[in-house]
């Protein structure tokens, strides 16, 4: 850096290169924040951050704008470098008391944290569950440790729809406070009523993760109220970027609807297995409130900017748009985007599945000013895209 020139702050995006993490970035960017991006690419590719850049510079020589710093690092966050990264982020500075004792502090320019970070596989989840714990949880608290050393306390955390457990089979629209973590007082029909902390049917391991680390950053903004910590519960984000230059390519076995449906589009599988088509719903199959991920990307903006202007403690949001659609339907919409015939291998009830889970939305509305903007069907033709790209890239290197 050169002498006299301001600092550029940045925002620390952790499992930024992951599908949703990815996402967030690209529009970071796009809103002109400088951004860090630790991951250690256990879920994703290098080349991801090739197409960030590639992205980010087509925007700005479209708008005119600079193009901010995107500064990469290949780390697993739980290893020691996390807390040399966070200091070399970090300006000692020394602050004078009012009776004048002298102390030395960091100030980071680290302005927030995006936490994408974990395994989110349900099913690896009940084969590997301490590799979940540590990595989900475990991780999260030292993670918090190092933050809270160099004084970075704006906090957005990824967490799911996944915590709600069995209230999903009330078949309503799934509401925050259904969820608490610390007794919470509200008023229902005129009568004030408290909200107690219960975990309800949590069916996985990967699903206890959320609840915990939930829970944990609860206890540290009641503790220290200096910490402005935002969790934001996904439904079912899909789609991608409309570049089709972005978006889901998991390294292990995909086992959610619309990687599985990416498979069969690309020829990878033959068909896909319907689970279930006895749900109380209005084709038999079950109902998810599919989300586009731009929508979930914009979420965390959002959440950013209400961290940075009124949050302090805690708070969760929904990530949802609040109508549900079926597994039927968003094979259909697919069929639509490519014009291609799904075949279809009807199937028993998935273990732990729930025929409904659809987000209220009217807090992150109300409070966050956030609403989703694509439709399913902007999502299966963003993916859709994504698949016709990825397959002429692999065409190109044979
Ligand atoms: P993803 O696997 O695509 O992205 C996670 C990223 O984190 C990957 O790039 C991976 O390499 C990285 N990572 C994992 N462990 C790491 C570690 N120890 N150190 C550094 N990097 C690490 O997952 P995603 O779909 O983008 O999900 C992001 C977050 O959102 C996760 O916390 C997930 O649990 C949560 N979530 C996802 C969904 C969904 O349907 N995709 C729904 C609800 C919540
Ligand atoms: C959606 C619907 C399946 C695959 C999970 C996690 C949740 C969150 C998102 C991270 C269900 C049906 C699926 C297939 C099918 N992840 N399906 N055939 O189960 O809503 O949520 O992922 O936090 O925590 O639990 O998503 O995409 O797996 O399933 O019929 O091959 O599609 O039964 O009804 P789900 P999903």
């Amino acid at each position: 850096r050169l002498v006299g020139q301001p600092s550029p702050n940045f925002i620390l995006v952790i499992g930024g290169l992951g599908y949703i993490g990815s996402h967030t970035v690209l529009e970071l960017l796009r809103e002109g924040h400088n951004v860090l991006i630790v991951d250690n690419l256990s879920n994703s590719y290098e080349s991801v951050l090739h197409r960030i850049q590639l992205l980010t510079s087509a925007h700005c020589k479209k708008t005119g704008g600079s193009m901010p710093l995107i500064h990469f690092h290949r780390l697993d966050y739980r290893s020691r470098s996390m807390r040399l990264l966070l200091e070399s982020y970090s300006d000692l500075v020394m602050t004078i008391n009012a009776s004048g004792q002298q102390k030395m502090t960091y100030r980071s320019r680290i302005t927030g944290v995006i936490h994408f970070a974990a395994y989110k596989s349900v099913v690896e989840s009940i084969a590997k569950p301490l590799e979940y714990y540590q990595n989900n949880v475990c991780g999260l608290v030292s993670l918090l440790q190092h933050l809270e050393a160099y004084g970075i306390r704006n906090f957005i955390f990824s967490s799911s729809a996944t915590v709600y457990g069995s209230k999903s089979d009330a078949g309503v629209p799934l509401r925050e406070e259904y969820i608490v973590h610390h007794p919470e007082e509200q008023v229902q029909d005129g009568h004030k009523v408290v909200l107690q902390p219960s975990a309800v049917g949590l069916s996985c391991p990967y699903a206890r993760t959320k609840y915990f680390s939930e829970a944990i950053l609860a206890d540290m903004a009641a503790a220290n109220p200096e910490w402005r910590i935002v969790v934001l519960r996904y439904f079912n984000p899909v789609g991608c970027d409309p570049s089709g230059l972005l978006g889901e390519n998991p390294r292990g076995e995909a086992t959610n609807l619309f990687p599985v449906l990416t498979q069969v589009l690309t020829g990878h599988r033959k068909m896909l297995d319907v689970f279930g088509s006895d749900w109380m719903t209005r084709d038999g199959t079950a109902i998810r409130d599919f989300i586009h991920v731009l929508d979930v990307a914009r979420g965390h903006i959002s959440a950013l900017e209400w961290n940075a202007d009124r949050g302090n403690g805690f708070r969760s949001f929904n990530l949802g748009s609040g109508s549900g659609t079926t597994v039927l339907e968003a094979v259909k919409s697919l069929e639509a985007a490519s014009g291609r015939k799904i075949p279809l291998n009807w199937t028993g009830r998935r273990a732990g599945d729930v025929g409904f889970c659809v987000a209220s939305t009217d807090r992150a509305l109300k409070e966050l000013g956030w609403s989703t903007r694509e439709s399913i069907t902007q999502c299966a033709s963003d993916l859709w895209n994504f698949v016709q790209k990825a397959t002429s890239d692999l065409a190109a290197k044979v």
